[in-house]
């Protein structure tokens, strides 16, 4: 699958190494070839491409949008015809102050994505624990139960896609329902940075889902 990352930070980087190296072709849309966050991830796995940002989305089967909340307008707008119809896996949040939601809890951002680009296909997802999971999402010690990857969107086929990348990736996709749910994955990511940075129990935990 071709995949295309706007964005390859914290967030972006180690998610578009472990995705090339599952065998797809993966490039960084970068808006400057020589940013720092370009570099280091080039280091981390110098067989992503680089590419202009709208040569990376033409191209892409999937683009990951994982830059900050407030850079999303500025950065999508001029690749609204690009874009148009690809499935976009959003991995941000709308942070506010002192660990508030982002747009007062209304609705969701990507809600907001969605409307700012409203025929791509958002599927919500890798947003709601740190980074320190996303390097690394192993859990020793508990036997099949795999590391929940909750997701949300309103088109059954993109979410079948984002499934399928979240199982190779080894987490447990669980469907959450359509997109307006992500305002409830914004809020489990508040939950998240409170418990692990907040009140200082540390970024290696995630949730499971556990049925029956
Ligand atoms: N950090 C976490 O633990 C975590 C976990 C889950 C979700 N998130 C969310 O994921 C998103 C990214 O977080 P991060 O921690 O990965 O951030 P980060 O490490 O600061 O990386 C941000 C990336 O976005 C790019 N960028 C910034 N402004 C841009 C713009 N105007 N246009 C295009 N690209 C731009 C940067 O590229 P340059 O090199 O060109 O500046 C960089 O590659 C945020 O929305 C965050 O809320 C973060």
């Amino acid at each position: 699958m071709k995949i295309a990352f706007i964005g390859v930070g914290n967030v972006g980087a180690p998610l578009a190494n472990q995705l090339q190296k599952l065998g797809h072709a993966v490039a960084i849309a970068a808006r400057d070839s020589s940013s720092q966050t370009v570099q280091s991830a080039l280091n981390r796995n110098p067989n992503l491409l680089v590419q202009s940002p709208l040569a990376a989305i033409e191209s892409a089967d999937v683009v990951f949008l994982a830059i900050p909340f407030g850079a999303i307008e500025s950065a999508l707008t001029p690749l609204k015809s690009a874009l148009s119809e690809k499935i976009l896996v959003d991995c941000t949040n709308p942070v506010g102050a002192n660990l508030t939601h982002g747009l007062q809890s209304r609705f969701s951002g990507s809600e907001t994505i969605q409307q700012l680009l409203p025929d791509v296909r958002v599927v919500k997802a890798f947003t709601i624990y740190g980074y320190e999971n996303f390097e690394d999402n192993r859990y020793p010690g508990y036997g099949d139960v795999q590391p929940a990857m909750l997701i949300a969107g309103n088109d059954t086929g993109a979410k079948a896609v984002v499934t399928d990348l979240c199982q190779q990736l080894g987490w447990e996709p669980v469907d959450t329902g359509n997109l307006s749910m992500s305002l409830h994955l914004e809020h489990m990511t508040l939950l998240w940075i409170k418990i692990a940075r907040v009140q200082g129990r540390g970024a290696g935990f995630v949730w499971a889902m556990l049925q029956r």
